[in-house]
């Protein structure tokens, strides 16, 4: 996933459609980090109105905080104690105004740091790890009671199938894209990754629980689906043909549901695009030319000490594959620099790679040790001085090349999926095949219509007109 470490916009406001009864409950999400959390907010979200409470974006008018959080980096952890020390102090100042607060942590802290949480931080009431968001109404109801409840253990039920299933009035509030957690967990253990500790190890989920839920977002508006997992191409299961599918065969499936105009998936191993989903990026329309394809280091030392189990040139080779049957992918990358180790002839191999590779979209990261993982343990760290060094030289080739696809878009005719109203009046924002928003005259077409434009500005922002 592009784990960015940033908080991704999901105030309340989540729960539109809901028939609010008279001084209903409220919540308020706050989101970090990645697409996954973003779509288990939802999914929690959608088991907190069956529970009777109602969004909100005010902080203040809350009786309920909920923060889904993210582990991948130190900052991200660090930020979230910063935020409960904020909320200690709005939950003292209501409790003086006679109302309670509860203050709820779910995701990937929560489930790295569990009870320890409540021993740093005791205005907060519970602790829920990813595996048991289905179990969150009946903690509530315990924290309600005055138990201080940690609920991290791997529940061996299914969740998704107990969580309600997403709801159509929901969904429409959530406009025309939507995330759809096809695959959980990670099992490669990468040396450098919390993933494998937090979500625990990989599973798929059943192909006709995926269809369900993709019919329902279709049947909601949502024309353009992005599957999501940690490791989205390990993804298999048993098709209703009674053999086993792979993440290609699913594609297909998937395009054929009415309404269904586009899909996407994220994120990706190199070492896990099998033929058939190379093919699905020849042969299916529906499937968008734009892939995230974590590389993570170009010196092959790095990424054997990162356990990623291929070599620089695999992954060249990898996508010079993917591009001989879609020569417009445009390619997304993640990078970290300064893992143990890394020297600077290291270095520099990930810099000639992306300059082979020509990413048009990139994340990279500073490494930072993680608690209980190999790469913690290793020996030779990289001063920090160094690490910022490198990833300010990376950062600047990565920008170059953002812009110079950016710029390579001039007079391209393209489909525009019209997604939500501009920042200005007058005008909507779309996206294009290759995930840029585009902004268009609103007279150009509905929310949800799939037009042809053409690029007519690509300066800060790509601007098209209709042909
Ligand atoms: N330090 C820095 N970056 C990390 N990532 C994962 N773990 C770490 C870490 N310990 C990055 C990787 C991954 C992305 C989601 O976050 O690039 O692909
Ligand atoms: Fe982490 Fe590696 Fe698994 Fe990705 S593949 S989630 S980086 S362990």
């Amino acid at each position: 996933m592009n784990v960015e470490g940033i908080e991704v916009a999901q105030h309340g406001g989540k729960l539109d459609g809901e028939p609010a009864p008279p001084a209903a409950r409220k919540v308020f999400v706050k989101t970090y980090g990645c697409q996954m959390n973003v779509y288990d907010s939802q999914r929690m979200s959608d088991a907190l109105a069956a529970d009777g409470y109602t969004g909100t974006d005010r902080i203040e008018d809350a009786d309920l905080v909920l923060l889904n959080t993210c582990h991948i980096r130190e900052k991200a952890a660090e930020k979230v104690y910063s935020e409960l020390g904020r909320i200690r102090d709005l939950k003292a100042e209501r409790a003086g105004r006679g109302m309670e607060t509860l203050v709820a942590v779910a995701g990937c802290v929560a489930q790295a740091e569990g009870a320890e949480i409540i021993r740093r931080q005791s205005a907060v009431d519970l602790v829920i790890g990813p595996q048991t968001y289905h179990r969150l109404p009946q903690a509530l109801s315990r924290a309600r009671r005055g138990e201080k409840v940690v609920e991290t253990e791997y529940a061996i039920e299914d969740k998704f199938e107990q969580l309600p299933s997403p709801r159509r009035a929901a969904i429409v509030g959530r406009g025309v894209t939507a995330f759809l957690t096809v695959q959980e967990g990670c099992d490669k253990f990468c040396t450098f990754c919390v993933v494998p500790y937090t979500r625990g190890s990989e599973v798929s989920r059943p192909v006709q629980q995926i269809i369900g839920e993709a019919e329902k977002l279709a049947e909601a508006g949502v024309r353009e689906v992005t599957l999501l997992g940690q490791n989205v191409n390990a993804w298999h299961g048993e098709g209703p043909d009674g053999k086993e599918w792979g993440l290609g065969r699913l594609l297909f499936r998937l395009a054929r549901i009415p309404g269904i105009a586009r899909l996407r998936y994220t994120t990706s191993h190199p070492r896990d695009m099998d033929d058939e989903l190379i093919e699905a990026h020849r042969d299916l329309a529906e499937l968008m030319p734009y892939l995230h394809l974590p590389v993570q280091a170009g010196s092959d030392r790095i990424l054997k000490a990162m356990n990623r189990r291929h070599k620089a040139a695999d992954y060249v080779r990898l996508v010079e594959r993917i591009r001989s049957v879609r020569p417009d992918m445009a390619m997304s990358g993640d990078f970290i620099v300064g893992f143990p180790g890394e020297t600077d002839a290291d270095f520099e191999d990930t810099m000639e790679l992306v300059r082979t590779v020509r990413y048009a979209q990139a994340y990279s990261f500073k490494y930072s040790p993680r608690p209980g993982t190999p790469g913690a343990a290793m020996n030779d760290h990289v001063a920090e001085a160094v690490k910022d060094d490198r990833l300010q030289r990376l950062q600047a080739l990565l920008g170059d090349q953002l812009r110079a696809f950016n710029a390579g878009m001039a007079g391209k005719t393209m489909d525009l999926l019209i997604e939500k109203p501009g920042r200005r009046p007058g005008q909507r924002v779309g996206r294009s095949p290759w995930l840029q928003p585009v902004i268009v005259d609103e007279t150009v077409g509905e929310i949800g219509d799939i037009v042809s434009v053409r690029i007519t500005g690509t300066g800060n922002s790509l601007f098209a007109e209709p042909v």
